[in-house]
This record gives structure tokens, sequence and C-alpha cells, in this order.
């Protein structure tokens, strides 16, 4: 797991949407994995601004990892719509490659069954995006979760769905109690993970991923056994890791030379 520690919330999404670009670059036919919530959004302006500069993500495939169930996907919060707005839109994504798992479908399991199919489809997940949970989840795995886990109805943890109680109107009943999301097995099977997280809340789940031992309780510890993990942190967020000097050390002293900084 590679760890880069920057100033700021907007130093980590200018890095993160690098990254993101370099990887899709690469490909003829990219597969994007995005995700939901605050954490991200930085990472989405920032490639707003590389598609403006002529980055082309016309070809680009996108996977959403999770949706709630039961919300109609024209609800102003349900991924659907959150996923358009703050990312097919933004960056010029053409809708139709566009994908985000069907949480009002009649058959979930079946759904998601396809939802796993049309990933495999598309080649597989060049780079996932992740944001991560104060619980320390990724996607809606919430602490249990296998970390063999594929794209299933879970449901949501009651801190969970306070935290994105802001999103209903602070209504922690409006929040659905169930959810579709890709497993963690399915994340782990992306080519690449680059996780970001910015401020204190998000500290202690930061430190137990990275320093913590694997497990299910910190679902995002499974990233510890991705081969190409990177985790794009402010201060706040890095700011209960142990070993922040070994961090910094690797980064200025990496084999291919040091990544470039804002
Ligand atoms: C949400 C999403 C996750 C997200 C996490 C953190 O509920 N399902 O994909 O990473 O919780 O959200 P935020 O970035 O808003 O703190």
């Amino acid at each position: 797991m590679e760890i880069i520690v920057l100033s700021d919330p907007a130093a980590v999404g200018r890095h993160a949407a690098r990254l993101i670009a370099d990887t899709l670059a690469r490909r003829r036919d990219p597969v994007l994995g995005v995700a939901t919530g605050s954490s991200p959004l930085g990472t989405y302006a920032a490639l707003a601004v590389l598609a403006r500069e002529g980055l082309d993500l016309s070809r680009t495939t996108a996977f959403a990892l999770d949706e709630y169930v039961g919300l109609d996907p024209a609800h102003p919060e349900a991924y659907h719509s959150v996923i358009d707005r703050e990312v097919t839109l933004p960056l010029g994504l053409d809708p139709r490659k566009v994908h985000v798992p069907h949480g009002a479908a009649a058959d979930l399991p079946a759904a998601c069954a396809e939802y796993e199919a049309a990933i495999e489809a598309a080649g597989g997940i060049d780079v996932q995006l992740l944001g991560i949970g104060a619980n320390g989840h990724i996607g809606f795995n919430e602490p249990g979760s296998s970390l063999g886990s594929r794209t299933r109805v879970k449901t949501l943890a009651p801190r969970t769905r306070r935290d994105n109680a802001r999103f209903f109107g602070g209504d922690v009943e409006a929040v659905p109690l169930h959810c579709l999301t890709q497993g963690i097995g399915t994340i782990l099977r992306a080519r690449s993970v680059l996780l970001v997280a910015t401020g204190e809340s998000k500290a202690a789940a930061v430190a137990a991923m990275a320093e913590g031992p694997l497990g299910a309780f910190c679902p995002a510890s499974a990233l510890q056994l991705h081969e190409r993990a990177t985790v794009v942190l402010d201060e706040a967020a890095a700011s209960l890791l142990a070993d922040r000097e070994y961090y910094d050390f690797a980064r200025d002293n990496a084999p291919g030379g040091a990544p470039k900084r804002d």
C-alpha cells in the first residue's frame, strides 16, 4: 500500500485526478470505478479541469460501487442521480457507459449477478476510486463483511445511516435500510485501487486500514492484500498514522522518482 500525504483536500483531489488520468490514458477503452460520498468530490472537480484541458474520457466506462435499495433512480440522493450529477455530467462521460447497481430492481440478487457480469464483460476495472467510512467501510461493505464478497444486498450500519442522514435533510429514518454494493472481493479484482480520505473524522479508520490487522472488522484493511493500492490523504486524515515518517520517506525516495506534488 502506497500512502501519500498532502497538505489539504484540494491537493488530494488534484493528485488523485492525475493518477486516474495516467491510468486511463494507458487503455484504449478504460474502465473507471467511481464512488459516491463527499471524499471523491475534489477528485471529480480536478478530473473535470483535466477534461476541459483535453483529457479525453469519451471512451471511458464507469461502474459505481453501490446504490440504496428502494429509492427511485430519479430521487436526488439515489446514487444513480448522484453519479449523474457529480461524475457523468461534469466529466462528459457517455451516460450509456455509466453503470450503477439497480437498487430498485424487483429481483435484487439477479441485479447483483448482472452487475458482476457487466464488470467482467467490460474487461474489469482499471482503477477503482474509493472513499472510506468512519467505521472503515468501503463501498457499503460494513464491518463484518466477507473479505471475499461480491456484489450483493447489505443492511446499512446504524452509524452509516446517521452519517448519511445529512444527505436526507438530517432525517435518519429517510436513509434506506438496505443497499446493493460491490463486494470486497469485487473491489480487490480491480487492477488498481485509489482511496482518498480527508479530515480528522477519517483518521482512526485510515490508521486501522493501513496499520491495523487485516480483518472483516475494518473492511478497508482488505486493501492490504491488493498489489496496487494507493492511499492519498490530507494531513488531518493522516494524523493517527504511527509510521508517517516512513510513508513520507518512501514517497520522496520512490524507485521511479518522487511523485509530482503541488
Ligand atoms: C458512503 C459511501 C462510500 C463512501 C463512504 C464515505 O456511504 N457508500 O462509498 O466512501 O460512505 O462517505 P464520505 O466520503 O461522504 O465521508
